[in-house]
C-alpha cells in the first residue's frame, strides 16, 4: 500500500515536472515571438469540404470504423436511462443497462422500419413503436408484436435492434457507427493518451451543461476552428484574446491524438523574472487535447469542457457541433445547488456567447467561401501543428 502511494506520488510529481515543462516552452516563445512548428506548410482543396463522395468516405472510413465520444455517462446515469442522436451512418439510441454497462443501438423498428425513439432523452422499460407498438426490452431484445396470432411465425431473436458497438471509457460513451465493427477505445487512444485521460478522473465527475448545433458548416472546418491558436486575436479581439496569448502553443504529437498548452495572459508575469522550479504553473495555460478523430476536450482549472463535431448522414456542407461541461459533482464541490448552478450557468452563457456570436459567423461563411468552383489550393501553416496533425490522420484514414 506505502509502494501503491509512493507510486502514485512520483508519478503526480512527474506529470507536474512535465506540465511545467511545456508551460516553460511556451515561455520562450512569447520571448521570441515562436511557437511549436512542423517542417512543412501544407495543402488543402475546396472539394474537401463540399464533395459528397469525400463526405461518403469519411462517414464510412473514419465514423464507421474508429470510437467517437457520443456523450458523458452521467447523462444516463440510471438504468434504462437513454440519449438518442443521429451519428453520420446510423439514427442511435444509447442506453444504460440494468448491469449499469452501457449498449448503442440503431434506432429503428425491425417491423417497417419506423423510427422507434422519437424522444432525444428519457428513461423507459420498453421502447415501443408508435405505429403497429411493437415492443423492445431496453437490451434491444424484441419483447413483443401486437396481434401476434394474425402476423405469422418468426424467429425473434433475430428481430431485436441492430446493436452498434459501445463502450464506456474516462467517464465518456464512446461508439463506433458501424454494427460490424468492433471497439476498443483503450487500444484506439494509445498508451500515452489512456493514461493522460485516466489520470483525469472524468469518471467522477458529470456533465453540468450540454447543448447541440447544427451549423451549416463542414465538422471539418469546425473542428479545426477548435483547434486554433492562430485566430484568437483576430476573432475574438475582445473576449478569447483578453486571456490567451495568440499563435503560441507547445504541443505533443502522440502520432494519432495530440494536446497543447497555450499560456494564459497571466503568464507574463514570469517573462522578467522566471518561476521558482517547483511552482505548480497550470493555472497560468489552457491545455487542450485532440482526439482524434471530432473531438477537442479542453483542461480547464475547475473542469473540462467536450466539444465533438459530427457530418451530416448526407450533406457535406452540415454538421452537429456538442458541446458539454464536464464539473465535480455537486458533493463534490463543497458548494450548495444555488452556487453550483450560478457558476456553471455563468460559465456556460459566456461559452455559448463566443460560439454564436463569433465562431459560427466566421465559420459558415468559411463553408460559403469553399462553394467556389475554382477556389484554388489552401494552406496550413507550419505553426497551426494541431490542424496539420488532424488533416494527417484523417488522410491516413480515408486512404
Ligand atoms: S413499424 Fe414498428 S411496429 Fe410496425
Ligand atoms: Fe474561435
Amino acid at each position: 500500500m506505502a509502494t501503491d502511494q509512493t507510486a502514485a506520488s512520483t508519478h503526480r510529481t512527474d506529470v507536474l515536472a512535465d506540465r511545467n515543462d511545456r508551460i516553460r516552452r511556451t515561455l520562450d516563445h512569447i520571448r521570441n515571438d515562436s511557437t511549436d512548428s512542423v517542417d512543412a506548410v501544407s495543402t488543402f482543396t475546396a472539394q474537401e469540404y463540399t464533395d459528397p463522395a469525400i463526405a461518403r468516405r469519411e462517414r464510412d472510413a473514419v465514423f464507421g470504423a474508429v470510437p467517437s465520444i457520443v456523450c458523458h455517462g452521467s447523462e444516463i446515469p440510471k438504468p434504462n436511462d437513454f440519449i438518442t442522436m443521429r451519428m453520420p451512418r446510423n439514427n442511435v439510441i444509447i442506453v444504460r443497462q440494468r448491469d449499469h454497462s452501457v449498449k448503442a443501438f440503431v434506432n429503428l423498428c425491425r417491423h417497417r422500419g419506423a423510427l422507434l425513439e422519437e424522444q432525444e432523452k428519457g428513461r423507459c422499460r420498453l421502447f415501443s413503436c408508435g405505429y403497429h407498438r411493437w415492443s423492445y426490452d431496453t437490451d434491444g431484445s424484441l419483447r413483443a408484436i401486437t396481434r401476434d396470432n394474425t402476423f405469422g411465425e418468426i424467429d425473434r431473436t433475430r428481430y431485436g435492434l441492430v446493436e452498434l458497438p459501445a463502450q464506456e471509457r474516462h467517464g465518456f460513451v464512446w461508439m463506433v457507427d458501424d454494427a460490424d465493427a468492433e471497439i476498443d477505445v483503450a487500444g484506439w487512444l494509445g498508451t500515452e493518451m489512456d493514461g493522460i485521460l485516466a489520470g483525469y478522473g472524468m469518471d467522477r465527475l458529470v456533465a453540468a451543461r450540454s447543448e447541440g448545433f447544427d451549423e451549416p458548416v463542414n465538422w471539418k472546418i469546425m473542428q479545426d476552428a477548435f483547434l486554433d491558436g492562430y485566430h484568437i486575436q483576430y476573432a475574438h479581439p475582445n473576449t478569447a484574446a483578453k486571456h490567451i496569448h495568440t499563435n503560441v502553443m507547445a504541443v505533443e504529437d502522440f502520432g494519432r491524438h495530440a494536446r497543447f498548452v497555450a499560456p494564459r495572459k497571466t503568464i507574463d508575469k514570469y517573462l522578467e523574472e522566471p518561476p521558482a522550479p517547483d511552482e505548480d504553473l497550470s493555472p497560468y495555460i489552457t491545455e487542450t487535447h485532440f482526439l482524434l478523430p471530432n473531438s477537442t476536450l479542453l483542461r480547464q482549472p475547475d473542469h473540462f469542457e467536450l466539444l465533438t463535431f459530427r457530418p451530416h448522414p448526407t450533406d457535406p456542407a452540415r454538421c452537429r457541433m456538442e458541446m458539454r461541461l464536464v464539473v465535480p459533482t455537486l458533493e463534490d464541490s463543497g458548494m450548495d445547488e444555488e452556487r453550483w448552478n450560478r457558476i456553471w450557468d455563468k460559465n456556460w452563457k459566456i461559452l455559448l456567447a463566443v460560439l454564436h456570436q463569433e465562431d459560427f459567423p466566421l465559420l459558415r461563411s468559411s463553408q460559403a467561401g469553399m462553394a467556389s468552383a475554382d477556389a484554388g489550393g489552401m494552406l496550413l501553416g507550419r505553426n497551426e501543428v494541431i490542424n496539420q496533425i488532424f488533416h494527417r490522420e484523417l488522410r491516413k484514414l480515408v486512404s
